[in-house]
């Protein structure tokens, strides 16, 4: 890849809108924090661990993915695994993010949800101050657990309201459809809460068309899986349905083969709201940035204009007001053109 077009990509400002906070414990941390908290690991070393991180399938993931959050026990615990994404983010670029964390993950080992929210959203408000950084909570249900559960979560959560934008549905997909979760999301709309669903990650097009019609996101995570239906995408064209794609990660979890055989392209041709994301960046090999530039090396047809396209999606399709949105907007303009790519992006 030319170096103007890897220098545009880094340097844009960009909104992540699919990341999950716990997906960005580093093994270094989670070793630092399972010392801290007297936490006994599976794995010996830093390295071992890291070898672990050869995955087959998103299962495989969660597997490992669930065992690093067991070291996570104090308010400190989440703010220092927060604060370190958000260095890792504001030297990205990133302008605006949407974290998702994984409430239950942390409920069903004794540590209080109050606890979690406190030191996630010290953070959140620490990168605001210090970087100018936006950066909102989304809280995820398990699929894999009852829907009862789910409610017990968000009745859980109520008192944090505030700390809270919206809420996502994630974890294993196949066999979890999203109209499991139909009055728990129809109580969160009524809340004012945003809905997003992870769907068409691993699963079948119909479950991003029940996150659709059931659940009524207003964001689908992955979905990628959307092509095997064309009149899926033309709806999601026309709706301008965002999805938050994730290239990195559906390389790792064997969603494609290769980079080379990534779908953004396509999505991209037929006129869809895509956006590129990290999703679980400490386990996927990659930051926002990085999933940038591998994508761009291995596809060659896309350029500056795709990438210019990527960035304004990314703040459309964000939870942000409208002033913040035509802001960053502006910002995004201006460093292309320093860049030497005029309005519309060229090449
Ligand atoms: N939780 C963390 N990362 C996830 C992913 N890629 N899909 C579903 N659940 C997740
Ligand atoms: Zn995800």
């Amino acid at each position: 890849m030319n170096a103007q077009l890897e220098a545009l990509l880094r340097q844009m400002p960009k909104a992540e809108l699919h990341m999950h906070i716990e997906g960005s414990l580093e093994p270094e941390l989670i070793f630092r924090l399972a010392e801290r908290n007297h936490v006994k690991l599976a794995h010996g070393s830093v390295e071992a661990l890291r070898r672990a991180y050869a995955f087959t399938d998103l299962q495989s993931f969660l597997d490992i993915y669930y065992a690093g959050a067991s070291v996570l026990l104090k308010a400190e615990d989440f703010f220092d695994m927060a604060w370190a994404y958000f260095e890792r983010a504001a030297a990205d670029n990133v302008v605006h993010t949407e974290i998702f964390f994984d409430p239950q993950t942390h409920t069903e080992r004794g540590v209080p949800i109050a606890v979690v929210i406190e030191g996630l959203e010290h953070a959140c408000r620490r990168a605001h101050a210090e970087f100018g950084l936006s950066a909102k909570l989304i809280l995820c249900f398990l699929r894999h657990l009852s829907e009862e559960a789910a409610v017990a979560t968000l009745e859980e959560a109520l008192p944090h309201r505030k700390h809270f934008i919206g809420v996502g549905l994630d974890s294993s997909e196949r066999g979890n459809p999203p109209e499991k979760f139909a009055r728990v999301f129809a109580r969160c709309r009524e809340l004012g809460l945003h809905v997003v669903a992870h769907a068409g990650e691993e699963g079948p097009p119909e479950y991003i068309r029940s996150a659709l019609d059931v659940l009524k996101v207003e964001r689908i995570d992955h979905g990628v899986r959307c092509v095997d239906d064309p009149a899926l995408v033309a709806r999601l064209a026309k709706e301008r349905m965002p999805l938050t794609v994730c290239p990195l990660s559906n390389v790792k979890l064997c969603v494609f083969k290769t980079m080379a055989e990534h779908n953004l392209p396509a999505l991209l041709d037929a006129g869809l709201c895509v956006t590129v994301n990290s999703d679980d960046p400490a386990y996927f090999g990659g930051y926002i940035n990085q999933n940038f530039v591998e994508t761009f090396a291995a596809l060659p047809q896309l350029g500056a204009s795709h990438a210019l396209v990527l960035a304004r999606n990314s703040f459309e399709a964000s939870f942000a007001a409208a002033a913040e949105k035509a802001a960053w907007g502006k910002e995004l303009e201006a460093t292309a053109s320093r860049l030497g790519f005029g309005s519309g992006g060229g090449g």
